[in-house]
């Protein structure tokens, strides 16, 4: 790791819905691993302080502030870390600075992006630049990705085994599901289908 290079991951935007249960896990999960190092950002210290007290995120955790429309503050934060794990969304909205930041400076980078269209534009862009520079971007890491991507993986095991090569195309479908959608899976909706207005 460079000298710079403190962390291993930090999570930008841990004052969100989604950011605090990353939180909680990872107080869960990483306090007291002396091989993890990782810290949590958002835009607003206070609300990061009060975060970070709630879950119980002991001092020794960094805290740090970046507005992901400040492109300075954005790659600021990027510099200190290997991997930048952004729950800060709708990624169309507030993504752009993020994931070209970690592309150029070979920074590793991970979201829970629902968003076909920014994800299909951002692949387009910076494919090449992030082959470039190292980094690795891993779209929609979050829970309503992981079913179909593990579905497929198992599916395709399967299949593998049994007539010796993979299947063309997996279908998939949610037949009944339970729960809400946070505010921010409401506004990421809400702003692909102005993206797509825009469009026809
Ligand atoms: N794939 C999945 O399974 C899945 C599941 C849940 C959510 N998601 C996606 O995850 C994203 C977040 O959802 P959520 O419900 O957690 O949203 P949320 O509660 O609205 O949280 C959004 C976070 O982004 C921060 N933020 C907003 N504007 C910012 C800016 N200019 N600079 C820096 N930080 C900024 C907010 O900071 P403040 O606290 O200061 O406002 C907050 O921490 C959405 O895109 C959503 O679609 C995906």
């Amino acid at each position: 790791m460079s000298e710079t290079k403190k962390y291993d991951f930090i999570v930008f935007g841990a004052t969100g819905f989604t950011g605090k249960l990353v939180v909680e896990y990872l107080v869960e999960r990483y306090l007291g691993n002396p091989e993890i190092k990782w810290a949590l950002a958002g835009r607003n210290l206070e609300k990061l302080k009060s975060v970070a007290k709630s879950k119980n995120v002991p001092d020794d955790i960094c805290l740090f502030t970046a507005d992901s429309n400040d492109k300075t503050s954005v790659e600021n934060l990027v510099s200190k870390t290997r991997c930048i794990l952004t729950v800060v969304g709708p990624y169309q909205l507030y993504g752009n600075n993020i994931i070209e930041s970690c592309a150029k400076s070979g920074t590793d980078y991970v979201d829970l992006c629902g968003e076909p269209g920014w994800m299909h534009e951002k692949i387009n862009e910076l494919s090449d630049i992030s082959k470039e520079s190292g980094s690795r971007i891993v779209f929609s890491c979050g829970f309503d990705s992981i079913p179909f991507d593990l579905g497929v993986l198992f599916l395709q095991n399967e299949i593998i085994k049994r007539f010796n090569k993979p299947a063309p195309n997996v279908r998939g479908r949610v037949r009944a599901m339970n729960g809400e959608f946070s505010g921010g899976t409401a506004a990421s909706l809400g702003a692909t289908m102005s993206a797509l207005k825009e469009k026809t």
